[in-house]
């Protein structure tokens, strides 16, 4: 069976305001009826083929997972994480932690900020995928892009693996590259996104975890060395942790490794990583507002308009994002939708 790693220890600044410090995103009802992390849960919940999931979050977030795995009526592993230190760690952790019981695992990291359509579509490629994996590669699913997102990996695709039908080697792979060559590669053709959705044995994972950047390794080491558990939670050494670089698995191993596969998925796939894709998964008026809340709008185009606990009324305005809480209002044009993150970042230094 194949383990799945659900990351759920990402702060969603983009977005600020309703995404918080205290409750992110993917712990909240953004689509539908339940949260992210839950529609994450399902996704992988048939016991024939998935083993219970391991989830990494920060320990602020103890409760909230825990709360939600009951909801869901999923028994995992919850491993907590003392600081944010992004996917590669968190990824090389949950690696660690499986090979002690199975050498052989085969693991899929699950981002959980993520939306799919056509579930069914995202298992078949799975199925794909694991032959791959089990061979020693890292493979992710790839997805056909349709707009020059900067958010977002980009994969050139390469020749087929001989040995596994319908799984491509990866030329390169770019991380949230810049807009002019965003906007190259979708012009080009050859590229997908990254999903940010992996399927890889933890022993191959480890094995180049150790040859790009040995010093996650041995600091997650230490840090599972030194666990403790507490209640239902797998508590890991603070001071072996904390010695980890902030990096992406996508910076650290991704962009890196002569090892990378692809499988290109179809399956409704978005990120709901920002207002933009926010935007464009959610449903719209003839003029193209999404609108949520208490708010009336005139003359107003292309907008996301939200406003929670206030009214909000926008007159004459164009793709713009709006969003009121009752204590911060964020206003910025779609397309700026990204540097999000990076205002939130200016925020917290002021405070
Ligand atoms: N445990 C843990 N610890 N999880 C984390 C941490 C951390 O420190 N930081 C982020 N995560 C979780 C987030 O909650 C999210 O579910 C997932 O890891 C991915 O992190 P994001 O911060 O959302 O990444 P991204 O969207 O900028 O980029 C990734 O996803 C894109 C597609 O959605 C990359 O893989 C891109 O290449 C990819 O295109
Ligand atoms: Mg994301």
């Amino acid at each position: 069976r194949i383990h799945p790693v659900v990351l759920a220890g990402g702060g969603g600044t983009r977005l600020w305001p309703l995404s918080r410090q205290l409750y992110p995103k993917q712990f909240f009802p953004l689509l539908g009826e339940q949260s992210l992390l839950r529609d994450t849960l399902d996704r992988v919940g048939d016991h024939q083929r998935f083993a219970a999931p391991i989830v990494v979050c920060n320990e602020e977030h103890r409760f909230l997972v825990a709360e939600q795995l009951r909801a869901g009526g999923v028994s995992g592993e919850i491993v907590l994480e003392p600081y944010a230190r992004n996917t590669a760690p968190a990824a090389c952790i949950a690696a660690l932690h499986l090979v002690e019981q199975e050498p052989e695992a085969v693991m899929l990291m699950l981002p959980s900020d993520h939306a799919i359509t056509r579930p069914d579509a995202f298992t078949d490629s799975l199925a794909q995928a694991e032959a791959a994996a089990r061979a020693g590669w890292l493979v992710t699913l790839g997805v056909a892009p349709s707009r020059a997102e900067t958010g977002y990996g980009y994969i050139r695709l390469g020749g087929e693996l001989p040995d596994v039908p319908g799984c491509a080697h990866v030329k390169h792979f770019v991380e949230k590259p810049d807009k002019a060559t965003a906007e190259s590669y979708l012009a080009n053709g050859n590229y997908l996104w990254n999903s940010g959705m992996f399927l890889m044995s933890a022993r191959t994972l480890l094995d180049e975890i150790e040859g790009l950047r040995p010093e996650i390794l041995d600091s997650c080491q230490a840090a599972l060395a030194g666990a403790a558990r507490d209640l239902d939670f797998l508590r890991l050494d603070a001071a072996a942790f904390e010695a980890n670089p902030g990096i992406s698995l996508d910076y650290a191993v991704m962009e890196r490794t002569a090892r990378a596969a692809v499988v290109s998925m179809d399956a409704g796939w978005s990120d709901v990583g920002s207002w933009q894709s926010l935007w464009e998964v959610l449903e719209k008026d003839d003029a193209g507002n999404a609108i949520a809340g208490d708010v009336v709008a005139m003359g107003t185009r292309g907008c996301l308009l939200r406003g929670d606990d206030r009214l909000l009324a926008a007159l004459g305005v164009s793709d713009l994002v709006v969003v009121a809480t009752d204590d911060a209002v964020l206003v910025c044009p779609r397309e700026r939708a990204q540097d999000v993150g990076g205002l939130v970042a200016e925020l917290k230094q002021r405070a």
